[in-house]
């Protein structure tokens, strides 16, 4: 596969900045309760790892597996969990913590699922959100940066399984 051009949209120092930020909001939201983090593979594993170490509550950390039927870079209409997390969230405060939100569907379906499970409270971080495709409307409670309608990479996202290693938000050139 041959390597393709890419182009820094966010840099890790503005990354590192960021992350700063959104802890302490959400810092200043619990403190003084038991956070139970989910975070959703595998392509919030790099933020949600700086994103808690930035976190000054006790927090316990969980993971959820998702696939959405589709393929490139397009999500298809029908999610399933393929890992679910193994940690009882009922009367719980849970924080999601995704990578993107493009379309909606992928947050709307956990969401969805894990309420359900009668969390005390379910709010969702992410760190990027591409406001303008959304198929159904959804917002986050913690949003990294909006960016416009590019497909990037780096920090933890992928395109067919590389680039998640890069410290910088890049975007691919075709
Ligand atoms: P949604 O269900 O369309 O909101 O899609 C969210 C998922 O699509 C994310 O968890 C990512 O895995 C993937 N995704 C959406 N946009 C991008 C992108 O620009 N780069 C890498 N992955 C993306
Ligand atoms: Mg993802």
């Amino acid at each position: 596969m041959g390597e393709k051009k890419k182009e820094i949209l966010i840099a890790k120092a503005d990354i590192d900045k960021r992350v700063v930020e959104l802890a302490e909001a959400i810092f200043r939201d619990y403190e003084g309760k038991e956070l139970i983090v989910i975070g959703i593979l595998k392509g919030a594993f790099i933020f949600m790892a700086d994103l808690i170490r930035q976190l000054r509550c006790p927090c316990k950390v969980d993971f959820v597996r998702l696939a959405s039927y589709g393929t490139g870079t397009v999500s298809s209409g029908s999610i399933m969990i393929t890992k679910d997390i193994e940690t009882p969230i009922k009367g719980k405060d849970v924080l999601i913590v995704e990578d993107i939100v493009d379309t909606g569907l992928t947050l709307s379906f956990l969401v969805a699922r894990l309420k359900e499970r009668d969390p005390r409270s379910l709010k969702v971080c992410v760190f990027l959100d591409k406001k303008e495709r959304r198929k159904i409307p959804f917002g986050a409670d913690y949003v990294g940066f909006d960016i416009p309608d590019h497909f990037v990479v780096g920090y933890g996202l992928d395109f067919n399984e590389m680039y998640r290693f890069l410290p910088d938000i890049c975007v691919i050139k075709e």
